[in-house]
């Protein structure tokens, strides 16, 4: 018996007729998003169940995203609220030909390196791209004079960071719902786009900057794009040793060995993918869909060479070198993989839940240390890398998610965004000594966090992840606050020549 005051769950049958009347028009009929985004479980796993619900009752501000209380009953609404993070009756896919029907390309721009930037700048390599997830947009500020010079619209939900061609010039994004685009900072304009699935996780651009690859996790697979233009170049579906299909968690370029990584959440696998034209040919070992015959060679070059390994590890990081991965489980396990004997070689006695992605390494007192935030201690481990021994375990007032320096000063900046009552508070720890010097609340109660330098170290900008939100640049000598810029919530920052030059205190 229901009682009075519970009214019966609507059926799903009811609630897909009232999805195809009220939604369909913006998210898709078959929920891959259109104006609107994918309304997809994997798309909605970055915000909070009781976040979806109440985006459909009271909409977004600002947004074509009005709210439906009033128009829709509290049960129609909690029943879509449900419906959506359901995964759908028939499996969605993305073909081909879907993805190669959603490419544009925009502008066919002049490659040659004699074109200069289209405006006034000093240094075109101590530019900053920032992502502003509030609104959906993207900035680009001059690092010398911390003057904004453009901001245009980006794909809903950019996600794992931009990527540049090795001269700085083009800048690659990824969209959560699948969209990559290429952008001209020298003409700043758009070159091209596709939609190389309906959930991606990121893509890694080729040390040569001839290939961007994206990882999915819907579809399962790896698409390797042309640089210049996006076009396809071959799809991988990602299918481990028995044939069961992963999703992909990461993808990396490995430049000192021409090749990509990549991490895979299913699978106890890490493959690469050598984009070398004269890569060695190997045996694969593994039967595997595109082709691969146990026992029978295959062509080095753009072929996934697999590594097996003990256990899932979803989340990477490199040595300066890229002899060695170390990578953790879901369940905080860490092991260090050589990627030259394709092998484990340590276990990493990490605690907690370490978040080796957004690691740093640095030289200090004659030793290579590597450091990385705990998304559930409130500590930061640093790990001795000649020994693979935990060096210490920094004490912060809370889980950290962003760690960042810069050879050029002697600090380390960490966040402990992970937790409510911290957010606010930025650590800044002396490399020298492993000890918190000084901490910083640029803004108290808000949460600051995302920190990185300017091309000589000399400004560490700073993230306000608010909506509206600011940019604030301080001073890494004095710590003293030097300007704030406005910005709707500002999730990274990312200064051109740290990344090409692959700074040993930010994520590549
Ligand atoms: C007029 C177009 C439009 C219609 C109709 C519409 N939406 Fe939306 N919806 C949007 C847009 C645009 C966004 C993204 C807003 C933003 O920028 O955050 C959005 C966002 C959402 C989100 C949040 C997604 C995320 O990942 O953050 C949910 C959930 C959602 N809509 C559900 C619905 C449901 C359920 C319906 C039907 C009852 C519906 N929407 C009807 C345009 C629409």
């Amino acid at each position: 018996m229901q009682r009075a005051h519970q009214p019966a769950a609507i059926p799903d049958i009811r609630l897909a007729t009232l999805y195809r009347q009220q939604c369909a028009t913006c998210h898709g009929s078959e929920r891959l998003g259109a104006m609107g985004p994918a309304l997809l479980p994997e798309n909605l796993e970055r915000i909070k169940p009781a976040e979806v619900l109440r985006v459909i009752r009271e909409g977004r501000p600002a947004t074509q995203m009005a709210g439906y209380a009033g128009k829709l009953s509290e049960p129609e609404i909690q029943g879509l609220a449900r419906w959506v993070q359901q995964p759908p009756a028939k499996p969605v896919g993305w073909t081909a030909a879907e993805m190669r029907a959603s490419h544009r390309e925009f502008v066919k721009p002049d490659y040659s390196d004699k074109v200069k930037p289209a405006f006034k700048v000093n240094d075109p390599h101590n530019l900053f791209v920032v992502v502003e997830a509030g609104d959906h947009h993207v900035s680009v500020i001059d690092g010398d004079t911390f003057t904004p010079i453009t901001r245009f619209q980006s794909h809903f939900a950019l996600h794992g960071g931009p990527k540049f061609t090795p001269d700085g010039r083009f800048v690659y994004f990824a969209s959560r719902d699948g969209w990559v685009s290429q952008y001209d900072l020298y003409t700043l304009k758009k070159v091209a786009e596709i939609r190389v699935g309906i959930n991606t996780r990121n893509v890694a651009v080729s040390s040569d900057g001839k290939w961007v690859l994206a990882g999915n996790t819907l579809p399962q697979n790896l698409v390797l794009l042309d640089a210049r233009g996006l076009k396809p170049v071959r799809t991988y579906p990602v299918k481990d040793r028995e044939g069961k299909s992963s999703r992909v968690s990461a993808v990396y370029d490995a430049a000192p060995r021409n090749s990509f990584v990549v991490a895979l959440k299913d699978a106890p696998e890490l493959w690469s993918i050598s984009y070398d034209p004269k890569a060695e040919p190997f045996y694969s070992g593994f039967v595997h869909d595109y082709k691969m015959k146990e026992g029978i060679p295959t062509k080095g070059f753009l072929n996934p060479r697999v590594t097996p390994l003990q256990m899932v590890l979803d989340d990477f990081y490199f040595d300066p070198d890229y002899k060695y991965v170390m990578g953790a489980s879901r369940d905080g396990k860490a092991q260090v993989i050589s990627l030259v004997s394709r092998g484990k070689v340590a276990e990493l006695p990490l605690r907690g839940m370490p978040h080796l992605g957004s690691g740093i390494t640095f030289k200090a007192n004659g030793r290579l240390y590597m450091a990385s935030t705990n998304l559930n201690t409130p500590t930061v481990t640093v790990i001795d890398m000649q020994s693979w021994k935990v060096a210490k375990e920094i004490p912060i007032p809370g889980p950290g998610f962003f760690l960042r320096s810069h050879e050029d000063t002697p600090y380390a900046w960490v966040d402990s965004m992970m937790s409510p009552t911290a957010k606010d508070t930025i650590s800044i720890i002396d490399k020298r000594t492993l000890e918190v010097v000084r901490q910083l609340r640029l803004r108290p109660g808000k949460t600051n966090a995302h920190v990185e330098f300017t091309r000589d170290g000399r400004y560490a900008l700073v993230s306000i992840m608010e909506n509206p939100g600011e940019l604030v640049i301080v001073d890494a000598k004095t710590f003293r606050e030097v300007k704030a810029l406005p910005m709707s919530k500002p999730i990274g920052k990312y200064n051109v020549y740290n990344k090409v030059t692959r700074s040993e205190g930010t994520s590549h």
